[in-house]
């Protein structure tokens, strides 16, 4: 299933490639919104983020509505090899440098998708332990927000488990090496308490 969507995203992208034509106003700021082929791009995000912001797997995060410049740090780092994950190096590639900026800011403009009827129940009423922690950049509600010295920490509430807690294992392993911050905070996190926090922010 996963081989087929990855397969299915290569052949549109090879498509687009394709058809690149060098026929853009080199001043203007990239707009996916008037031109067609960075729109057309930007499309090629929903086959695994989902058209209304659903991702087709859990092990696939929520982008729509997540905040802009978390979003464009993860592109500029997919890029530059900052984080390594295969796919998202190569569609992060299919993005001119010019158009990344406008790429955040549409997917951050776009609404974060409501809780499915079938999520996890609501939040249990105690949080678990050592969670307070995280409050202090990812803000009260988890929503996350611009740090100080430019870092923005993600918004966390509503995000799938699976991704979440396979996010901070690859932070306590060293395989997410994009946030010294986060790698140290992890390492410090017992395997049950992550979980613990995983099915605790995904139920928000
Ligand atoms: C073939 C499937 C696929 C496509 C197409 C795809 N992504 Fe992703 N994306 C993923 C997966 C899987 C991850 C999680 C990577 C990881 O586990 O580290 C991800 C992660 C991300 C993240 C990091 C989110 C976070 O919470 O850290 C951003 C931002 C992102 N993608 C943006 C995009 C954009 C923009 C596009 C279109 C240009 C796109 N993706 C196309 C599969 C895809
Ligand atoms: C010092 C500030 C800080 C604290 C405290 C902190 N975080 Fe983070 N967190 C960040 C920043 C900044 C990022 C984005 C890192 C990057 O650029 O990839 C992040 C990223 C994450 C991610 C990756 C999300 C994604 O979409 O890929 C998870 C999961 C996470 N934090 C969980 C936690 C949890 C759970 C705690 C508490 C135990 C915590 N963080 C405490 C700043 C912090």
């Amino acid at each position: 299933m996963r081989t087929q969507i990855v397969f299915g995203c290569l052949a549109v992208v090879g498509v687009l490639t394709a058809q690149a034509a060098p026929a853009k106003a080199a001043e203007a700021v990239p707009d996916p919104t008037t031109q067609r082929e960075f729109g057309a791009k930007l499309l090629v995000c929903n086959v695994c983020h989902g058209e209304n912001g659903v991702p087709k797997s859990a092990a696939i995060p929520i982008i729509s509505g997540q905040q802009e410049t978390y979003i464009a740090k993860q592109l500029e780092d997919f890029r530059n090899g900052h984080r390594n994950f295969e796919i998202m190096t190569w569609m992060a590639n299919t993005l001119t440098p010019a158009e990344q900026g406008p790429a955040a800011a549409y997917v951050a403009k776009k609404s974060w998708p409501a809780k499915r009827a079938d999520a996890a129940p609501a939040a249990a009423a105690t949080a678990p332990r050592g969670i307070a922690v995280c409050q202090a950049c990812h803000q009260q509600n988890y929503l996350g927000a611009v740090q100080a010295e430019g870092m923005t920490a993600p918004r966390l509430a509503g995000q799938s488990y699976e991704y979440l807690v396979e996010a901070m294992r690859r932070f306590a392993d060293g395989e997410r090496a994009n946030s010294p911050d986060m790698a140290q905070i992890m390492t410090g996190i017992s395997v049950a308490d992550r979980e613990a926090m995983a099915r605790y922010l995904s139920s928000l």
